[in-house]
């Protein structure tokens, strides 16, 4: 019996232990609302903050209805990437975050903070990496006619848009319209994002060695 509880005791205090995201973005940020959204709810998985290199992104508005603690760190005001990344860090410390997720957020990251948070850093990217690394891949995506195109969730190294893939979603290409393959790319995105957070937070994916 005493084993019994002693089981159920731990099984309570795992529970009661939040996963927490911190999110990075530089806009819009409606991945960021997917990922409110879906974990709203959840007793075990927690916004902790959402910090912004822009002042106006909308993002940081969606965090402010929700109360979720947000930071503007605007990169202009810092002599080199390293002391922007020092003060993103120094942001992220107060939360000890369980995972980091960029979403939207427009800045490379170097070696210093990639490697700090190795294996708990992830991006969302709209193409099938490694096809289309970098900025308009909906207009790469019909100007080389591919059949397909998607979304990739990796985590990060220090390249552009490089680091192992944790998920991809696909679909396939039916217009010319940007517009059209961009709102096609943000609704799987919108879906793929959450799963996969929800994934990591479950320790069904992580990185070995
Ligand atoms: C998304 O398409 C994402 O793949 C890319 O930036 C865009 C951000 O959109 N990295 P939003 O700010 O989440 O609306």
């Amino acid at each position: 019996r005493k084993k019994r509880e002693r089981i159920t005791y731990l099984f309570c205090l795992i529970s009661m232990t939040h996963f927490k995201v911190a999110v990075l973005i530089s806009g819009n940020g409606s991945n960021l609302q997917a990922i409110i959204d879906e974990f709203k709810e959840s007793s075990h998985i927690k916004i902790c903050c959402v910090i912004s290199n822009k002042e106006d992104a909308y993002g940081l508005e969606r965090a402010a209805k929700e109360n979720i603690d947000r930071y503007f760190l605007d990169h202009t005001k810092f002599c080199t990437r390293k002391d922007f990344e020092t003060g993103l860090t120094d942001i992220l410390e107060k939360y000890n975050p369980d995972l980091i997720v960029l979403a939207g957020f427009m800045r490379i990251l170097s070696e210093f903070f990639v490697e700090k948070y190795k294996g708990k850093l992830i991006n969302i990217h709209p193409s099938l990496l490694p096809k289309h690394k970098g900025l308009n891949t909906h207009q790469k995506v019909i100007e080389e006619g591919d059949e397909f195109h998607g979304v990739t969730v990796h985590f990060v190294d220090n390249t552009l848009d490089g680091g192992p893939i944790c998920a991809q979603a696909s679909f396939k290409v039916k217009t010319k319209d940007v517009k059209v393959l961009e709102n096609e790319v943000h609704k799987i995105e919108h879906e793929l994002y959450p799963k996969v957070i929800k994934d990591i937070a479950a320790g069904k994916i992580n990185i070995i060695n």
